[in-house]
């Protein structure tokens, strides 16, 4: 297959089977790795760019600002970048060191806020940021990848529809949150063509996304310390929430088991399944969204230091 931009090249039908994962149940990981990028933000970007001109906010000439712990800053720039646009990313110290190289090769300003906000996050911080920002220059474009239906909308009509065309209507959907975009997206689809399925939104303890206290959290990409505007809550949504130890135990389980390193925030959703285990029936089918794989993580989830230091009451090894 030939593409004409890199950003085209989403790869939405890749499932890894992992057996024994859930006794007498079909458990497939949806592999968002293989993309451009590295991550299933790459949808999310192309959404808020093209939705954003689109609907005449995003004209050539002017730059876009956006808040990302890393991945999504990473889509943004390969898209901006083909397009023309220049970009400027607002991190904190979460943020894979990784991951603001790339956004730098790919031509970004990256921007790096060291202040925790109320809830000992960095998210309250960075949004601060980015309103000085545009009040100092009415040019730059806030995309708001929190609160823009468009990212909600790349995951409904490309993430969920392709888990519904390959594999119909699965038992069980696991899904991680930050700005619950994926979440939503999914939600939505499967309401309408799928209402069978069971979705099980999966945050880490310290996001305050579900209502939880707060507390300094250290992996990137999954949770919030301050709730999406996008996070609509309902009643038949399973809500599940992981103790940072527990990812990394779980991303160091698939390695020696699966021969896969996953990333922090699909060790967060895998362990999410395994906490509700017990009520998968037998013979079911679960589908667990894996959002990127282990290779930026290196440093820290797979690095026995690291996780000795921030986890000294845990074991974080299966
Ligand atoms: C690695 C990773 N996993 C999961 C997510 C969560 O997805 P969403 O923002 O759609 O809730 C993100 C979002 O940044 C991510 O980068």
């Amino acid at each position: 297959m030939i593409y004409d931009r890199a950003f085209d090249v989403v790869i939405d039908d890749a499932f890894l089977r992992l057996p024994g994962f859930i006794a007498g149940a079909e458990v497939l990981l949806k592999l968002e790795g293989l993309n451009p990028a590295g991550s299933i933000k790459i949808k999310t970007a192309v959404a808020l760019v093209e939705g954003a001109e689109l609907n005449g906010r995003l004209r050539p000439g002017q730059s876009v600002i956006e808040s990302s712990s890393g991945n999504l800053g990473i889509a943004l720039c390969q898209v901006c970048s083909a397009k023309g646009y220049p970009v400027t990313v607002v991190t904190d110290p979460n943020t894979n060191p990784a991951c603001v190289r790339a956004m730098a090769a790919l031509g970004a300003n990256v921007i790096v806020v060291t202040d925790r906000d109320a809830n000992g996050g960095f998210l309250g911080r960075r949004v601060e940021y980015i309103q000085r920002a545009l009040r100092r220059d009415p040019q730059l474009v806030w995309l708001n990848q929190y609160a823009n239906p468009a990212n909600a909308a790349a995951h409904r009509d490309r993430t969920a529809r392709y888990i519904h065309r390959e594999l119909g209507s699965v038992d069980v959907l696991v899904v991680g949150v930050s700005t619950t975009g994926t979440l939503m997206g999914c939600l939505a689809y499967f309401r309408e063509h799928s209402p069978s399925t069971r979705i099980v939104a999966v945050d880490t303890a310290g996001s305050v996304i579900f209502g939880q206290p707060p507390a300094p959290r250290h992996i990137p990409g999954i949770g919030a310390s301050r709730r999406p505007e996008l996070f609509v809550d309902a009643p038949d949504l399973d809500k599940v929430i992981v103790p940072e130890a527990r990812t990394i135990a779980m991303c160091r389980r698939i390695a020696r088991e699966y021969g896969l390193l996953i990333g922090g925030s699909s060790g967060t959703v895998l362990a999410g399944l395994d906490l509700i285990a017990a009520t998968v029936p037998a013979g079911a089918r679960v589908v667990a969204i894996s959002p990127d794989f282990g290779d930026r993580y290196l440093h820290t989830i797979y690095d026995d230091e690291w996780a000795a230091a921030h986890y000294p009451q845990a074991p974080t090894a299966p």
